[in-house]
């Protein structure tokens, strides 16, 4: 039998890369037809890239250029290049805190990810976390959604629900949330690596074939 080509990903993140391991664990030991062919970082000692190395991942900082929330013109044409040589079917976003625009998603449309922690639509942009608790919502979570132009607000591909408990501090709130994420992120890659998620319009479905993704 020819076994299929893996599901290849590219992994952006800014920060710790607590996202990345827990991906990176769940290929490992549930066999996910997934290779985490890079991990790219626009700060030069964020841990991610330090984890990446730890794991054996390919990993680069790539110098995001002047602005402070998106990639300038010349820094975008150098992801998408880094991106089109790895030859990924997806960009996983795992804490990248810059917004991706224009060229870069018409490129790659529907085959960019980011995890959000709040359920969407409630709380975009940062601190979700503190957001949530600063409004009194009893219940928050974490969500999983195709980026798109907008600032959280591509379809919504799974959410987990996280409840809100009395005595919250924002840290121990946004703790049971990367908790959550950690199981959720790799279960929803898992998905589309099997080729189940498809997208219509703003809404996505399962859909349980085996062809595998093409
Ligand atoms: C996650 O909590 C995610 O919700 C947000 O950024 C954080 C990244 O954390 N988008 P880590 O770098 O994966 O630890």
């Amino acid at each position: 039998m020819i076994k299929a080509r893996p599901f290849k990903i590219a992994i952006f993140g800014s920060g710790k890369g607590s996202n990345m391991v827990a991906i990176a664990e769940a290929v490992r030991a549930q066999s996910l037809p997934i290779s985490i062919e890079i991990v790219i970082s626009d700060v030069p000692d964020a841990k991610i890239l330090v984890r990446a190395r730890e794991l054996d991942i390919p990993s680069r900082y790539v110098n995001p250029g002047s602005f402070r929330t998106k990639l300038d013109e010349a820094a975008e044409q150098k992801y998408i290049q880094i991106v089109q040589e790895a030859r990924v079917d997806l960009v996983v976003l795992a804490g990248f805190m810059r917004i991706l625009k224009g060229n870069f998603l018409r490129l790659f449309e529907n085959r960019v990810i980011n995890i959000h922690p709040s359920l969407l639509p409630a709380f975009p942009g940062l601190e979700s976390w503190k957001q949530a608790l600063d409004y009194g919502v009893k219940v928050t979570g974490c969500t999983v959604h195709f980026v798109d132009q907008g600032m959280d607000t591509g379809p919504i591909i799974a959410q987990e629900t996280v409840p809100v408990l009395e005595g919250d501090s924002a840290e121990t709130l946004h703790g049971r949330i990367q908790e959550k994420e950690r199981m959720l992120y790799p279960q929803v890659l898992g998905l589309l690596a099997a080729g189940n998620i498809r997208v219509h319009g703003r809404h996505t479905s399962r859909c349980f074939t085996n062809e595998g993704h093409n």
